[in-house]
This record gives structure tokens, C-alpha cells and sequence, in this order.
């Protein structure tokens, strides 16, 4: 007997009706309201007594029942115990029972301001009362979701907004959930509308983390170990025009793979760049994948990144990834954006109708979420906002390094900012620089979460490393965000940026801490 079989076995109600049938259309689903038809004696006491059906599955209660902390040993135990050591290490363990907008709150109500974003996903903020609402209209609708061979009614309205807004004439939309799968959907589409097997990517490019994605990922420590990976690959340096017709020179590449702001360390590549890279693409038969899966969507205060290049007007990628935005924060959904002769050529016939497709792609969930993101940033200028307080929140950082020997440089478009941070130099800055050089040799990623730390446990601000042996910081924060909360997170880096520069000090304990912890390794 299988467990699902026993379960219903020892189930005292096997034999009955579904115990939570659901009503008819009409009927009110309030406490004392007659009965529906399908309902057992059972189920028509309890609802008398309180408005929850028996059969439930209540939400709240199951939260209430356990706290963030048993649910980070849940974590701990059965999903990742690293991960959950940084949490307790860095501070970020802290039990967050709700969110709204740029806000996340801790369970004695304390706010926290979020430039983290989730990894940029938040365009119109957490839990949107639009977006919520439109989520919950789709569920009550009774949708036809994912008939599997039918009609997909939502996924078409999606895509012809998504059409609408591309920076350039695209044809197509190829829709999956992870960003990750859209860039494997953009690699497959390259082979077969060129017929040739090989990839240009760029140095500390980050395209996810699937075998395909991972291929011309180039921050090499997501490589490690999971080898081998695609062997007709070519890595270039970012913002290296000459590098690229390099590479692409034989006429052997499929794509060139590129993000038009790096996400990984906040690079912006010099004016005229993708431009240059489209006509080198195009001179050369290889096609151009922009992946705009952080970038697309507001992010930089744009609607999409390419355009701050003139991209729509004098030229466009072949191919555009997007994703986080597009989710709403709840509801995974990126898109492949094409031309009809790529898509043809992936689908040239009725017999190969389904060659590029997966399960859920084309949910009603998703599909709601990318329309209602939409609505909003319309409704609400959400890409105007960014430009605005993107461009006053790095003009006040930026002002910063004029006062801090360690704060070298402020850059960044729109909501999506790095503070790059580089080793002191002169006598007056001697003290600083040993602080520097001992904790860059305890470990060289360790530097920025001296700032990052103090952030979240004396501000209240989350804030995240930019990558892998960076001294950057990233903040990536909701895309409405507001003058007054960019004005708290100046005024937190200000104070935290300040300690720093005490050498000895308190802030420089936190390094200590981190390389000890940093080489512990966790029992199975
Ligand atoms: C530019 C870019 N491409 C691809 C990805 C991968 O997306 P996902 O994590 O949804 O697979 C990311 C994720 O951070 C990204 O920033």
C-alpha cells in the first residue's frame, strides 16, 4: 500500500462527499449562510460554529503555530544548514512576518527598509494591493489554467504588452519561469536559427545557474565543481568591442550572450557599446542575446537598460530576456523575446510545434502577474519614479566620497546602485590600510559586510554584496522606493560608511568574526 492509499484507508471520511466541496456560483460564503448542496452534516455544524470549513487549510493558524525561529531550524535541518549559518552570522536571521512595498516587519513590528529587493524582483514593491487583488481575482475566477493541449486565453494578452513596449520590432514571446530557463530557451533558439554550436560570453556576465545558464556564466566560482559544462564556449572581457569581433571573426558563434548593465558588480559598459556589439553581431551571422532579466522592466529608470544606448531607435538585440520584474514578486514568469526568423526556425512545421516548451510556463497565476505589473508601472509611473529617486539617491551617495578615503566610487542607473569601495592610500591612512590588508587576507569577500552587517542590525536596511571577491555593494531596491526612504538609507550609509573609517574599531571586529565562521563546515 502506497502512503497515499494508507492515508485514505485510516481516513474516517473516505466515504463521503469532498469535505470542502466548493459552493455553487452565488452562494455567500459567510458564517450562517445556508449550505451548500454537497455539504455533509459534519461540515454543516462546524460552519455554524465558526467560519472556518472543516478541511480547511489554514494559512494563518499553520504560521501563528510556528515561529520564524523553529522555521529557520526547519531550514537549518532539512533544506540548507550553510545557508542558514550565514543568516545567524551576518545577522539576517531576523523573523520577518510581513511586507508592503519597500517595507519588510519583524514580529515586534520593526521596520526595515529593503534595498535588496529580493534580487530585484520588486518592481512595484511587495504585495501590491493592485497586484494581490488581481491574483486573487484569478484564483476565485475558476480559470481554465494549463489546459495542456487548448487554448492558453492570458499568455497571448501578455505577450502582445510585452511586444508593445520592446525596445525594437520583435514578433514572439517564449514564456518559462526562472530567468535561468529563459536564457537556456535564448541559447537553443541561437543554435538552430544559425545552425552553428558556439557561445560568446562575457567576463563576470551572471546568466543563472542551469547547465546551459552556467555555460556562459563567467563568475567562475558558480563553476566550481559542476563541470563539464557546454564545451563550445568563448569568454571575452565586458565592454571590449575589440574583443568581441575577435571572437566572433571566424564566423563559428552562435550568440553572444550579454547583460546591458552587469548585475554582478553594478558594470556599466561605456556609451556606444551595445550598439557596437549589435552591428558586430549582425556583420558577423551572430545572433545578440541581451539578457535583461534584472534590468528589464524599470529597473535603471528605462523601461528596458538598452535604451539609455539608443536600443529601439537606431538598432535592437535580436534576442531580450526578461524576468524578475515581471513576476510581481509572487509569481515566477520570464519571457523570450524574438524575431519571426528565429522563431521559425525553431518551429518550422506543425510537427515541431512543441519543441521549446515547458509545464507551467504559460500559468494564469504568471500570466496575471506580468499583465497587473504592467497596469501598475502604467498607473503608477513606477519607471518615472525610478529615474527620479535613482538619479538623487546616487548623486547624494556619491557625494559621500568626498568625505570617506575608502569610498571610491558611486555608479549606477536608475534604482540599481553600487558603492565600490577600494584600499586607502597615503600616511595620514596607514591605520587603515592594515585593517584593509588583514581582512582582504582573512578572505577578499569579507570587506563589504563590515558595512553590510551594521546596515541591518543598527539601521534596519537590507543591502547585499555585489558578488564573489567584490568590494562593491549592491542596492537593488523596490522601484518605489521614495525620497524619504532614499534619505534613510543615505543617512545609514553615512553612519555606517563613518565607523569604517575608525581603524581600530568596533567595525572591524565584525571581519574577524566572519573569516572564523567563514571556513566552518556543517554536519549532515
Ligand atoms: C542578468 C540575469 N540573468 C539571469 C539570471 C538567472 O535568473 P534565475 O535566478 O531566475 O534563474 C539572473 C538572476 O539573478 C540575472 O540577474
Amino acid at each position: 500500500m502506497t502512503t497515499i492509499d494508507s492515508y485514505i484507508a485510516s481516513s474516517p471520511r473516505r466515504a463521503t462527499a469532498p469535505v470542502y466541496a466548493p459552493s455553487p456560483p452565488g452562494t455567500p460564503s459567510i458564517p450562517g449562510a445556508p449550505s451548500s448542496p454537497g455539504q455533509t452534516p459534519e461540515h454543516q455544524h462546524a460552519s455554524s460554529a465558526s467560519p472556518t470549513p472543516p478541511g480547511r487549510f489554514d494559512l494563518a493558524a499553520l504560521l501563528a503555530g510556528n515561529s520564524p525561529r523553529h522555521m529557520l531550524d526547519l531550514h537549518e535541518r532539512h533544506i540548507n544548514p550553510a545557508m542558514a549559518g550565514v543568516l545567524k552570522t551576518i545577522g539576517f536571521d531576523v523573523p520577518f512576518v510581513r511586507a508592503q512595498g519597500a517595507y519588510l516587519f519583524d514580529e515586534s513590528g520593526n521596520r526595515y527598509l529593503d534595498c535588496l529587493g529580493g534580487y530585484a524582483v520588486f518592481a512595484c514593491g511587495r504585495n501590491h494591493p493592485v497586484i494581490a487583488d488581481a491574483l486573487a481575482q484569478a484564483l476565485h475566477a475558476e480559470l481554465p489554467n494549463l489546459p495542456g493541449i487548448g487554448i492558453v486565453r492570458l499568455a497571448g494578452l501578455l505577450a502582445k504588452e510585452l511586444l508593445a513596449i520592446a525596445p525594437g520590432k520583435f514578433d514572439k514571446v517564449q514564456f518559462a519561469s526562472g530567468g535561468a530557463e529563459a536564457v537556456d530557451i535564448a541559447l537553443k533558439q541561437a543554435r538552430i536559427a544559425t545552425g552553428r554550436e558556439k557561445f560568446v560570453f562575457c567576463h563576470r556576465a551572471y546568466h543563472g545557474l542551469t547547465v546551459g545558464a552556467l555555460s556562459v556564466t563567467g563568475n567562475h566560482e558558480f563553476r566550481e565543481g559542476f563541470g563539464p559544462l557546454l564545451a563550445a564556449t568563448a569568454e571575452i572581457p565586458f565592454d571590449d568591442l575589440a574583443a568581441l569581433d575577435q571572437a566572433l571573426a571566424k564566423r563559428d558563434v552562435a550568440a553572444f550572450i550579454v547583460e546591458p548593465i552587469q548585475g554582478k558588480g553594478v558594470n556599466i559598459p561605456s556609451a556606444g557599446y551595445l550598439k557596437g556589439v549589435s552591428e558586430l553581431c549582425t556583420k558577423y551571422g551572430t545572433l545578440m542575446i541581451l539578457d535583461e532579466i534584472q534590468t528589464g522592466l524599470g529597473r535603471t529608470g528605462r523601461w528596458w537598460a538598452c535604451e539609455h544606448d539608443g536600443a529601439g531607435t537606431t538598432w535592437q538585440p535580436d534576442v531580450l530576456l526578461v524576468a524578475k520584474a515581471l513576476s510581481g514578486g509572487s509569481m515566477p514568469t520570464s519571457a523570450v523575446l524574438c524575431r519571426n526568423d528565429v522563431h521559425r526556425a525553431v518551429f518550422p512545421s506543425m510537427n515541431h510545434c512543441s519543441r521549446i516548451q515547458n509545464t507551467f510556463s504559460m500559468n494564469d497565476l504568471s500570466m496575471v502577474a506580468g499583465l497587473a505589473v504592467l497596469h501598475v508601472m502604467r498607473t503608477e509611473r513606477i519607471v518615472e519614479n525610478a529615474a527620479a529617486v535613482g538619479t538623487y539617491l546616487r548623486d547624494s551617495l556619491a557625494a559621500l566620497c568626498q568625505k570617506y578615503c575608502m569610498l571610491r566610487s558611486v555608479r549606477g542607473r536608475g534604482l540599481m546602485i553600487a558603492l565600490e569601495f577600494a584600499r586607502p592610500s597615503g600616511l595620514r591612512n596607514a591605520p587603515l590600510a592594515i585593517g584593509w590588508d588583514l581582512l582582504h587576507k582573512a578572505d577578499p569577500s569579507l570587506f563589504c559586510q563590515s558595512v553590510i552587517m551594521p546596515l541591518m542590525s543598527d539601521h534596519r536596511i537590507l543591502a547585499q554584496v555585489a558578488g564573489h571577491r567584490l568590494d562593491v555593494i549592491k542596492l537593488v531596491p523596490p522601484l518605489v522606493f521614495s525620497k524619504q526612504d532614499a534619505d534613510d538609507t543615505i543617512a545609514a550609509l553615512d553612519a555606517t560608511i563613518g565607523a569604517i573609517h575608525h581603524f581600530p574599531g568596533p567595525m572591524w571586529e565584525v571581519g574577524k568574526k566572519l573569516s572564523g565562521a567563514a571556513v566552518r563546515r556543517f554536519k549532515n
